[in-house]
């Protein structure tokens, strides 16, 4: 790709999700092109063109027609926007056949295929980035960077509660799309940034899961509650919930020895333990974080930056952690080690080391 050329992007998945990432990556300043777009649901693909303005793009309808757009449109980059399960077939082709890639989380579902697809991009040495946005707000950076700093002391456990008015509609309710409920998509975020905050990897997991939305019961998990060891042994509690009646609502709670870390809002709130008092931090991006994974992804291709804020490591960490809390759930909320998950696929938790 000469760096004055648009990036040759196509799109695999255009729904909610994906005409979103695909408006925000055709509008971006250094250049990228929609080559190529396919779904299985073709009025998706006429929205797209009235979304990003143009319809010259090659569009493709068939399930396995993912092949085909990466195969007929010499593309530099794909981006993937489908349901869960079918991430691992479209990045796994997308990385083979050397794209780089854009994918929604979870990157993919099971330790083992994530780990196995970190691998691939790494030795094509293609940009690999997810779609967990929060890796970009302001609050979770600077919560990050205070917890790396050691502001709050050693961190001890933490507190996170989700809820979502979430009735599994279309695939999300069906087990061979969604791999793991509500546990899996929005929870996904919530297990990622922790993860990512804390830099710490997930140790063991055991909690409950129910199926239930208001009193209809899904054919996929829907409510869950956890305990989670991470590294360095910090615990915490999880709580992910789908038949909330409104909206969204969340609550990440971090505890250190000198300090607790709350949100409100967009806000961050420091607790100083020495102090016995509650500041409300000042919130700036450090020069040259990006905004966005999309912005991230571009700049990486065209150069103009260094730092991938989610590469797929993240996505393969999240997904131990999912596949320790859905097992424990199965198993009637029995302890679940992430050692012997990995153990099981021949890995260990220093392959999923910062
Ligand atoms: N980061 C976030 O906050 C966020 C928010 C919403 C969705 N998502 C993620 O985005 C992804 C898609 O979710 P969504 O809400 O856009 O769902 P959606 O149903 O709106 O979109 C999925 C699209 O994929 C298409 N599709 C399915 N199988 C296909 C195939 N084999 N080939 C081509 N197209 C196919 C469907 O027709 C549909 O248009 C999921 O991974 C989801 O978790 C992330």
């Amino acid at each position: 790709m000469a760096n004055s050329a648009p990036i040759r992007f196509g799109a695999i998945g255009c729904g909610g999700a994906g005409t979103d990432r695909i408006r925000q990556l055709a509008a971006h300043e250094l250049g990228l092109k929609v080559v190529a777009a396919v779904d299985i649901n073709p009025p998706r693909l006429d929205n797209l063109a009235k979304v990003i303005g143009y319809d010259d793009f090659v569009r493709y309808t068939g399930p396995e027609d993912y092949k085909k757009l990466i195969d007929e449109n010499d593309l530099d980059a794909v981006g993937i926007f489908t349901p869960h399960i079918p991430h691992y077939d479209h990045v796994k082709y997308a990385l083979q056949k050397g794209k780089h890639v854009i994918i929604e989380k979870p990157m993919v579902c099971g330790a083992k295929n994530a780990l196995e697809i970190t691998r691939l991009c790494d030795k094509q040495k293609k940009v690999g980035i997810i779609h967990y946005q929060r890796h970009y707000e302001l609050k979770y950076i600077k919560a990050r960077e205070m917890i790396q700093k050691g502001v709050i002391g050693k961190v001890t456990n933490f507190f996170v509660y989700m809820a979502q008015d979430w009735s599994g509609p279309n695939w999300r309710g069906m087990p061979e799309f969604s791999g793991g409920g509500q546990i899996n998509d929005s929870g996904s975020h919530y297990q990622d940034i922790i993860l990512w905050m804390l830099g710490e990897l997930p140790v063991a997991a055991e909690g409950f899961i129910d199926n239930y939305y208001h009193t209809r019961k899904l054919d996929v998990e829907a409510n869950g509650m956890f305990h989670v060891e991470l590294t360095n042994n910090i615990c915490g509690r999880l709580i992910i919930l789908s038949d909330i009646p409104g909206g969204f609502v969340d609550d990440v709670r971090i505890v250190g020895e000198k300090g607790t870390i709350t949100f409100r809002g967009d806000s961050l709130i420091h607790y100083d333990k020495a102090e016995n008092k509650y500041y409300e931090e000042a919130l700036a991006r450090p020069k040259a974080y990006p905004v966005s994974p999309c912005d991230n992804f571009v700049k990486l291709l065209k150069k103009k930056g260094t730092k991938n804020q989610v590469s797929f490591i993240f996505g393969t960490r999240v997904a131990l952690l999912t596949e320790a809390l859905l097992i424990s759930a199965r198993l009637g909320g029995k302890k679940v080690y992430c050692e012997d998950i990995l153990k099981a696929c021949g890995h260990t938790l220093d392959d999923l080391a910062y």
